[in-house]
């Protein structure tokens, strides 16, 4: 890597990074703190019902060293010798099943319902009420729980956008995109030119409703299974450069080129057997080579479009260039910008999204995960608009922040990406609040986000996406 380049990069990753591993080391302040064992406490306890909703949610006892942890429990009890809960006592999790709570091998037990769980016994847990006693039938440690499947009222990322006079819902649009992407690769082995066109009608007409972009984006972020994956990916990495694109200030006819290239980087894809593209299980080297081998493939089926839109058979050809040289086909180091700006949010879109050999990253893991690599693989101003775009935190997020409360991100500060708006919703207690409200991190130092709560279960249960 030269010199400048590396330099920059440690730059980026100093000014990413070292608030992120900061924060890392930091001991997780509790969410909340419980303390003596008393009758009253045990009545204190009962008489606030306190309702969970996010998930997964542990209750544990308050260590007397600071912890470097990022597993901390939600609810800190102080409990002194002999202890009546353990470390990390239980647990509420949700899965495809429902809502289990999950005694994490306590020395003392945990009573559910009047019903002792034996240790690292896990049972399921209805939506409503139930009473809870960590350290057996005597513990002063007795919650009423409210556990409330409904996490999501008013979180939701399928919103109404107003489309040419009509609302219109997210979830419907992008289906008719994926529809749309799904003809127009079709189309391409028949008759290129109705294709191309389909595809540059497809990219006028979502540039004229750009306002409809971020809400796409946001949409798409949440990965769902399709049954064409070529296509959804296609689409994903189309919406995803117009976003960065705009930000970049790209000539509006290069972003239409752009975009429109970006819809058929990976044409060559369907060239590949479909068994080595569907497989469920790692690829071997042979295989990983006829995947690799779909860069020429796309190129050479576009390569006479390059007199109408050179980019095209530029993308196709060097999506999965690097800067470093450890790309393919032909390991250049000088891929136009331009390219690279779709060979990043390719890389992004396939980490964050399920693949057959593989699931999903957040997409705030996957920023960490780009600017974590030991050489740089994109430029570093390229890599400055990707964070910009992405952030660590995305609008839609849910996060939590280090006082328990929970809210979604609504904006976020290019420069400090660790620092997002947060909409509030629910008290540290998980319960909604009267009025949300608005905290800046950027403004508010003692604040910061302590876990992203989109994860993916989450998002599989709420943001459903009806393909196929
Ligand atoms: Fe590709
Ligand atoms: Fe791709």
């Amino acid at each position: 890597m030269d010199k400048s380049l590396s330099e920059a990069m440690e730059k980026l990753k100093r000014e990413v990074g070292s608030e992120l591993s900061a924060r890392d080391k930091l001991e997780n302040p509790p969410v909340v703190v419980l303390s003596g064992q008393s009758v009253q406490t045990r009545k204190l306890l009962l008489d606030r019902e306190m309702v969970i909703r996010h998930f997964p949610f542990s209750i544990g006892r308050r260590r007397t060293i600071p912890m470097i942890s990022r597993m901390e429990p939600e609810i800190l009890i102080e409990d002194v010798p002999p202890f009546r809960i353990s470390r990390k006592h239980v647990t509420l999790r949700r899965d495809e099943l429902g809502i289990w709570l999950m005694d994490e091998k306590s020395a003392k037990g945990t009573v559910l319902d009047g019903k002792r769980l034996k240790a690292s016994e896990a049972v399921l847990v209805e939506p409503g009420a139930h009473e809870l006693i960590l350290g057996g039938y005597t513990s002063p440690y007795a919650f009423s729980l409210r556990v409330v499947e409904d996490v999501v009222a008013g979180l939701t990322r399928d919103e109404k956008i107003s489309l040419e006079g009509k609302d219109v819902s997210v979830s419907l649009l992008y289906l008719h995109l994926y529809d749309f992407t799904r003809k127009l690769l079709k189309v391409f082995f028949q008759d290129t030119s109705a294709s191309v066109a389909m595809a540059q009608d497809m990219t006028d007409y979502i540039m004229k409703n750009d306002f409809c972009i971020d809400a796409l984006y946001y949409y798409s972020a949440a990965p769902t299974i399709a049954d064409d994956l070529i296509a959804h990916h296609s689409l994903n990495v189309f919406l995803y450069t117009l976003r960065l694109s705009s930000m970049v200030g790209i000539p509006v006819e290069t972003r239409r080129a752009l975009a429109v290239a970006a819809l058929y980087h990976d044409l060559g894809m369907y060239d590949v057997p479909a068994e080595v593209v569907g497989k469920r299980d790692t690829l071997n080297e042979k295989e990983f080579e006829i995947i690799k081998s779909h860069s020429v493939t796309g190129w050479k089926r576009t390569s006479h479009l390059a007199k109408e839109n050179p980019l095209i058979p530029a993308v196709a050809y060097e999506h999965h260039e690097r800067i470093d040289g450890s790309g393919y086909p032909r390991s250049i180091k000088d891929l136009s910008p331009y390219v690279e700006l779709v060979a990043m949010v390719d890389f992004f879109e396939a980490i964050t999204h399920y693949r057959p050999q593989r699931g999903p990253i957040t997409p705030h893991e996957g920023v960490r995960k780009i600017l974590n690599m030991k050489e740089a693989i994109f430029r570093i101003e390229n890599l400055k608009t990707f964070i910009k775009g992405f952030s660590l935190y995305p609008v839609y997020s849910v996060v939590r922040l280090n006082t328990g409360e929970v809210g979604q991100v609504v904006d976020v500060h290019p420069d400090q990406p660790l620092r997002p708006v947060v909409r509030l919703h629910f008290d540290s207690f998980g319960e909604a609040l009267k009025e949300t409200r608005e905290v800046d991190l950027a403004s508010n130092p003692n604040l910061y986000v302590r876990q992203d709560i989109s994860d993916r279960v989450f998002i599989d249960r709420y943001f459903p996406l009806p393909l196929g």
